[in-house]
């Protein structure tokens, strides 16, 4: 059993603010810190503290930030398979404000370079029995794992991007939150239409909506609703990639013959408990639980 997480890593600069400031503002801050982040290694992460064999493959700059990053991805159980680019590391801007959210800019760095896999990486990716992507690396390489990949391959839309065709076909699940779904259906629309909508493209979609909790798709099954938890956001960077890392850790838990629908709820909601206690904590990687912390604060995995 494992995960494989092909993917972004980057070190994460959090300013603090009461609130987040608009267009050509200027207001005070009340702290900077460095977190690791990028959504592939938050994802990876989320995946080891879940409890699967996981291993991250990406790219790092030949620099400090690199090897604080490996070591957390490590300390998180998490294998890594990376390699150093003549460019630094990424980097992610991040302002959170009092009430838990932020906005992120992002810049790529090492991430950037990763245009095609090289033979060791395909083997492991083909060694798989789920991969998970997400869209800060170019999409050659995406469609290079997902055409290698033997397993589920999962794709979570975000940051939002266009899909080429050439991925859409080769995906299993496809994980976004519902800016994500309307700009892949090309207008917003009530969640029912967009689920209806991508499920023309893909064979599942799960997705997310916020305090409302999310919504599990399978073609030809009525969708399955999941609540969320009730909870005070401390920071809510990087709360999508715990829930995404836990969902891939519990697919891979379950039986591959078994139903895809029932296996997608069940992963579902214990991701949704992981994702409940990552924002009562700062930071993205930082501040996802392990499996036992959720099966503690949540006992049926569910709350
Ligand atoms: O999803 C949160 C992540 O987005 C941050 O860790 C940041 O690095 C960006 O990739
Ligand atoms: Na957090």
């Amino acid at each position: 059993m494992s995960v494989v997480v092909v993917g972004s890593v980057n070190l994460d600069h959090v300013v603090r603010a009461p609130r987040i400031p608009g267009p050509g503002e200027t207001i005070l801050g009340t702290d900077v810190a460095e977190h690791p982040g990028g959504k592939g290694a938050n994802q990876a992460v989320g995946a080891g503290r879940s409890g699967a064999e996981t291993v991250f493959v990406g790219a790092l700059g030949d620099d400090a930030a690199a090897a604080r990053l490996l070591s957390e991805l490590r300390g998180a159980g998490v294998r890594t398979r990376t390699r150093t680019a003549s460019v630094p590391t990424g980097t992610a801007w991040i302002t959170v404000g009092d009430d838990g959210e932020n906005v992120i800019i992002v810049v790529p760095g090492a991430n950037a370079s990763i245009t095609a896999l090289t033979d060791p990486e395909r083997e492991i990716v083909a060694s798989a029995k789920i991969l998970l992507m997400q869209q800060e690396i170019p999409e050659s390489s995406m469609v290079d794992a997902a055409r290698t990949s033997q397993g589920l391959v999962l794709l979570n839309a975000a940051p939002t991007r266009e899909v080429s065709p050439d991925l859409l076909v080769l995906l299993d699940v496809l994980i976004v939150n519902e800016h994500e779904a309307a700009d892949l259906n090309g207008a917003p629309a009530p969640a029912p239409e967009l689920i209806t909508r991508l499920l023309e493209q893909v064979p599942a979609v799960v997705l997310t909506l916020g305090a409302e909790g999310s919504l599990i798709a399978v073609r030809g099954s009525e969708p399955v609703a999941i609540p969320a938890h009730r909870v005070r956001a401390v920071d809510t960077t990087g709360a999508g990639d715990a829930f995404c890392g836990a969902l891939a850790a519990e697919l891979d838990r379950s039986d591959p013959a078994g139903d895809l629908l029932e296996r997608l709820t069940a992963a579902a909601r214990f991701a949704t408990s992981v994702s409940a206690l990552a924002v009562q904590r700062p930071g993205a990687a930082s501040g996802i639980p392990t499996r036992d912390e959720v099966l503690k604060a949540y006992p049926a995995g569910q709350g």
